[in-house]
């Protein structure tokens, strides 16, 4: 692969810094436009941000009230209410945590009485408004973004997926046991995803290096959905070591963001 096609890698010290650094990006956006629309993954992964986000409310003054929210997905059959769903999780970990308003946060509906409309609603209301700024996003060990699974579409829309084995045991720890986890979600599709005007990719620990690699260096293939973000004009992957070491070129990143060589002048953004 041609170096100059590979995607903005940041390697930094631990998720901490990758929190610091990613809020910093995401309070400059809502600085210079105060309804920017984010894109908010859930997990493990982007709990820094958040948390980060959420300082810069409450002792820097950051404004969010205007700002709007759209989660990637949502488990299918699973009442809204309980602790484990997406809505719940969304509700506690960025809407109360970071102080925006209710109303302008949405998370796909996995209500099974709406799954064959709700995909094609959501994205609606994507589109309504406006389109997101910022799309946060994890990834699976399978190669999932959102919950786009192996042999997804690379121009998918939202909609519903069958989860992975792999991810059913991964996101068991979030239930009483694997069986509890539901079988379905409704995801932003690839195509949903890449529509966003700049991806952040976020990955930390030894178990997520295969899928950064595969998604950042590896050929562009349904079989790592996450390879979909080399498509991307504007993506940028923040990993701690353990997550980078499978990259056959971290020293490159390393020499590009020690140098700020990836500040071009379409980046005045960049921390
Ligand atoms: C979550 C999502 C998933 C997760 C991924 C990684 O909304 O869409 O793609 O980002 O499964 O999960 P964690 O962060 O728990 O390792």
């Amino acid at each position: 692969m041609k170096k100059d096609t590979l995607a903005e890698v940041i390697i930094v010290p631990d998720a901490a810094a990758a929190g610091a650094l990613v809020a910093s990006r995401i309070a400059a956006l809502i600085v210079a436009n105060p309804a920017t629309v984010l894109g908010v993954a859930t997990g493990s992964t982007p709990g820094t941000v958040y948390a980060e986000l959420a300082r810069r409310v409450q002792r820097e003054s950051l404004d969010v009230s205007r700002v709007r929210a759209f989660a990637l997905d949502e488990y299918v059959g699973l009442d809204a209410a309980k602790p484990e769903s997406y809505h719940s999780v969304i509700r506690r970990e960025v809407t109360e945590q970071i102080g925006l308003d209710p109303a302008n946060v949405r998370v796909p509906d996995g209500s099974i009485e709406r799954i064959m409309t709700a995909g094609t609603e959501y994205d609606a209301g994507i589109v309504a408004a406006g389109g997101i700024d910022l799309q946060l996003l994890g990834i699976g060990r399978t190669g999932h973004i959102g919950f786009n699974e192996p042999g997804s579409s690379l121009a998918s829309r939202t909609r519903i997926k069958t989860l992975a084995p792999l991810t059913r045991i991964d996101n068991s720890r979030f239930f009483a046991s694997v069986e509890d986890v539901p079988l379905h979600c409704i995801t932003q599709g690839i195509g949903t995803i890449l529509e966003a005007r700049q991806l952040v990719l976020l990955a930390f620990g030894p178990e997520k290096a295969e899928a950064v690699a595969a998604a950042v260096e590896g050929p562009l293939t349904s079989r790592v959905p996450g390879s979909a973000i080399q498509l991307h004009p504007r993506v940028t992957v923040v990993v701690d070591e353990f997550a980078a070491s499978w990259l056959e070129y971290a020293d490159y990143y390393r020499h590009c963001w020690q140098n700020k060589l990836y500040r071009c002048p379409d980046r005045r953004d960049a921390p």
